[in-house]
């Protein structure tokens, strides 16, 4: 099972879309293993995106995801990290799919609503940086036999 780390950007809490994002994931079949508001410190940001740490919009990057609350969530499943990609939609709204979270929510890069995860390895780390341990919650979906045969 893997598990990734979902993040309603401070867009998306503005604009009051906390609810139809998570609802997204919740009615695909993953399992939510955390879930919290949280204002975000600079250092926390940087360390998140510090792959995009030499790139020109990287201080915009930062400014965006520290400008307000941000809804931190650990999700799980079979395949999580490449399905919940494909339901945000690309990385520029305008070119994501109708259907995707940023396809039908968002319409510029900079504002994109919502950050997944790009590997397992990545969905370990993030979660790891976002979440104290006791924050996270395993538990037993009654639903899992209606999910998988
Ligand atoms: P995340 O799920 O947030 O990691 O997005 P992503 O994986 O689709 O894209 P990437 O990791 O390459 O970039 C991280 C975030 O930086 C994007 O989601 C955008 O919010 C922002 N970003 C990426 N490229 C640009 C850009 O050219 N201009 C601006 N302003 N922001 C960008
Ligand atoms: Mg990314």
């Amino acid at each position: 099972v893997e598990e990734t780390y979902i993040m309603v950007k401070p867009d998306g809490v503005q604009r009051g879309l906390v609810g139809e994002i998570i609802s997204r994931f919740e009615k695909k079949g993953f399992r939510l293993t955390g879930l919290k508001l949280f204002q975000c410190p600079k250092e926390l940001a940087e360390e998140h995106y510090k792959d995009l740490k030499t790139k020109s919009f990287f201080p915009k990057l930062i400014n965006y995801i520290t400008s307000g609350p941000v809804v931190c969530m650990a999700w799980e499943g079979v395949g999580a990290v490449a399905s919940a990609r494909k339901l945000i939609g690309s990385t520029n709204p305008l070119q994501a799919e109708p259907g995707t979270i940023r396809g039908d929510l968002a319409v510029q890069t900079g504002r994109n609503v919502v950050h997944g995860s790009d590997s397992p390895e990545n969905g370990k780390r993030e979660i790891a940086l976002w979440f104290k341990e006791g924050e996270l919650c395993q538990w037993t979906a009654v639903q899992a036999p209606w999910l998988r045969e």
